[in-house]
This record gives C-alpha cells, structure tokens and sequence, in this order.
C-alpha cells in the first residue's frame, strides 16, 4: 500500500486541531471538573479528555489503521510501518486550569521514528503553526523561520521545570539560576508546546527543559526542524522524543548555551 502523503495527514492534523481548539476555548473561564494525576500539582480537567477524545474520532474518520501516543489515553498498536499520531490534547493544562490563556493543542505524525508533520494550535491568540518534512513551517500561513541572534549575551531563553521538580536531581533549577545571573530574560510560559512553536517563530532564541513527554515535543521539534532550528540533548548529542534532556535553539546561540548547561559548577 503507497504511503499517504504528508499533505493529507496534515490536513486532518489541522483540522483536529482547530476543532478540539475551539473545544476549548469554549471551556476557557468556565466551570469545569480538575483532577490530579500523579503527584498535587500535575493536573488534568474534563477539557484534556474531551478534547483529546476528539482529535483520536477525527483522525481515526480518515485514517482507521493508524496507531496512537496521546497523552490521556496512552499509546495503541505497534509503531513499525503505520503512521503514529503523537497528542498532546491541551499543553498548558495548568495554565489552561487557572483561566491563564496560555495553552495549545499539539498533533503530530511519526512513521518509523521519523516526523512527518506537526501542528500546534494557540486558540486564544488564534495562531496556527503547521509544518511538513522538507516543506516548511507556517504560522497562519506566513513562514516559520528561528531568529538571527548570534550572543547568548542578546539572546532570550524559556524553560520549564519538571511537576516533580523537588525530588528530581535534575530539575533546570541551578540551570534557571545561571542564566539569570547572566543577565538574560528568561520566561516560563506553562506550554512546551508554545514554548517550541515561539522558538521556531524567532520570538524566542533558546529553550532547554527536561523530563519531557514525546506529546509534548513532537509537534514542535517538527517545527523547529523545519524553521532552521536545532535541538540537541544539553551536551549536544541527538535528541530522541522519548527520554532525556532537551536544548532547542536557533542554531546559533546553541554552543553557548550547551556550555552553560554542561559547566560543572
Ligand atoms: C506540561 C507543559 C509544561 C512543562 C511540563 C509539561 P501539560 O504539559 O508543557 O510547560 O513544563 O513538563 O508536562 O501537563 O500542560 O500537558
Ligand atoms: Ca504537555
Ligand atoms: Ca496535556
């Protein structure tokens, strides 16, 4: 059977992504059931599932022999040959919890542990950043591409810490700490997926973080990918969506920030 082109799957990406988005924008400020996953502050509202519920129907109209990663009702099949959607139904759940109108829905597709699209939707601000393999990323329909800043010293940077940040040795804390002694803005919006998307859009220069699900990377290291941007473990090694530590930069600032990173202090 021909592989389905990327195109197609980003179709249906974007359309999942749009709907679920409005799902949740309609749920944005109002009364809704909150509960806690592990640990007290790792949060998940009826909004997570049902937008989620969602995107799987929509794809899954399309596309029934496709498998799935999605982050609240975990993975189906076998990845092999299959085309694999990695969901993350709202990223920023926390902000998202709190009436903070930081959060997106993320979509991507994997064939054989390479990315074949990815799309993060921002409802609130109405920003739709899409990418395909070796097309390019858009954000509503401009192109994606990272920032020309060549200084860690003019750069500004986002991270996130981990929901166990107390009892993770390596909880970006002391990483937080250094660069703001340096100086440098740092953020810390609540969305990794933002967070990728803003970075492939040049309005952020260099982001690390650790402890990451795959849901809530794929979609955006698909874009950054396409947008010129490199991301690499903290010492530079190859990334893998699954497990480790992350740096993400424009390309530019990566060495100096690796060596920020890596410094043993
Ligand atoms: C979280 C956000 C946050 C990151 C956490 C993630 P969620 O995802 O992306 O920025 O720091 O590690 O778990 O729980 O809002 O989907
Ligand atoms: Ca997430
Ligand atoms: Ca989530």
């Amino acid at each position: 059977m021909p592989h389905t082109h990327p195109s197609a799957l980003l179709a249906i990406a974007q359309k999942a992504a749009l709907e679920a988005g409005e799902m949740l924008k309609d749920g944005f400020g109002t009364t809704f059931r909150i509960d806690n996953k592990e640990g007290r502050h790792n949060l998940v509202t009826e909004f997570d599932h049902k937008a989620e519920k969602h995107i799987i129907n929509c794809i899954k109209a399309q596309f029934p022999d496709h498998i799935f990663l999605a982050e609240e009702s975990g993975a189906t099949g076998v990845p092999a040959e299959t085309v694999r959607w990695i969901i993350d139904p709202l990223d920023g759940t926390v902000n998202f919890a709190h009436s903070i109108p930081i959060f997106c829905v993320s979509i991507a597709a994997e064939r054989a542990g390479e990315l074949l699209c990815g799309v993060i939707y921002a409802p609130m601000t109405d920003e739709l950043f899409i990418g395909t393999k070796g097309e390019g990323a858009f954000l509503n329909g401009q192109p994606l591409k990272v920032s020309s800043t060549d200084k860690l010293d003019d750069a500004i940077l986002v991270t996130g810490f981990p929901y166990n940040a107390w009892e993770n040795p390596n909880n970006c804390i002391d990483h937080f700490s250094r660069f703001v002694r340096m100086g440098l803005p740092v953020r810390r919006l609540g969305s990794a997926a933002i967070d990728l998307a803003y970075l492939a859009a040049g309005r952020f220069d260099g982001y690390w973080e650790v402890s990451l699900n795959s849901w809530d990377v794929a979609a955006g290291k698909l874009l950054l990918q396409e947008a010129g941007g490199t991301m690499t473990q903290y010492d530079g090694a190859p990334h893998n969506l699954h497990t480790g530590t992350m740096l993400a930069t424009n390309g530019r600032i990566h060495k100096e920030m690796s060596d920020v990173l890596m410094e043993q202090r």
